[in-house]
């Protein structure tokens, strides 16, 4: 195979594209990033810092000094981080100085699984397989609020579920580099599958792209 192979995974919050991509990468034997802790990171930084999430400068600082290496999903899995993720991954700024480290992450032998929400659109439109992950924004606020009860988080779901479509507008009608499936991608609506049924359809998907 001539060079590396990148697989891009995209789809809006909660729809399951993490896991298919982390799966995905084991199945092939490539690397794994999901580009929303990158996001997340920069937004915990800016809070961390007690920042203005509006201020563009310190975003992009924060983007710039960041390293892709140590990310605590943990902590970058709190419900503020995410919200000033999606605050800060709006900023055309920030995105411009993320693009490069992912670009490089990808191009690194044996090649890469990468899910978020512009992977096929700009980070990789010369991927070799496009996969847009979607769910009827229900079924994903249902789901979150059960994974988040089963870590023992409290969860409700009328908020979730407002938060989720707060989030999908912004991430949808930004300018920079919105939330949409590429041309020549692949949906999967997982809605009615469950986990090993979605992975298996994704992996057809996949199979079919790279002939
Ligand atoms: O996938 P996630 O929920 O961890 O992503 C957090 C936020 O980061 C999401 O609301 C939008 C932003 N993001 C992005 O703009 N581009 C990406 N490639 C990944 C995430």
């Amino acid at each position: 195979m001539a060079g590396p192979l990148i697989i891009a995974i995209d789809g809006p919050a909660a729809s399951g594209k993490g896991t298919l991509a982390r799966r995905l990468a084991a199945h092939f034997g490539l690397r794994h990033l999901d580009t929303g802790l990158i996001y997340r990171a920069v937004g915990a930084a800016v809070l961390a810092g007690g920042l203005d999430l509006g201020d563009a400068a310190a975003a992009e600082a924060a983007a710039r000094g960041l390293d892709l290496g140590g990310f605590d999903r943990e902590a970058l899995s709190r419900h503020e981080v995410g919200e000033a993720a999606s605050r800060v991954a709006a900023m055309p700024g920030v995105r411009a100085a993320l693009l490069e480290a992912q670009r490089a992450f990808g191009r690194t032998a044996p090649g890469a699984v990468l899910d978020g929400r512009d992977i096929g659109t700009v980070v990789f439109p010369e991927a070799a397989a496009k996969l847009f992950v979607t769910a009827d924004v229900g079924e994903r606020a249902r789901r979150r609020t059960a994974e988040m009860a089963g870590r023992g988080l409290a969860a409700d779901y009328d908020a979730i579920l407002a938060d989720l479509r707060r989030r999908d507008e912004r991430d949808s009608t930004r300018a920079s580099a919105p939330l949409k499936a590429a041309g020549d991608a692949a949906v999967l609506d997982t809605t009615a599958l469950d986990a090993d049924a979605a992975f298996a359809a994704a992996l057809a998907l996949v199979q079919q792209r790279l002939g």
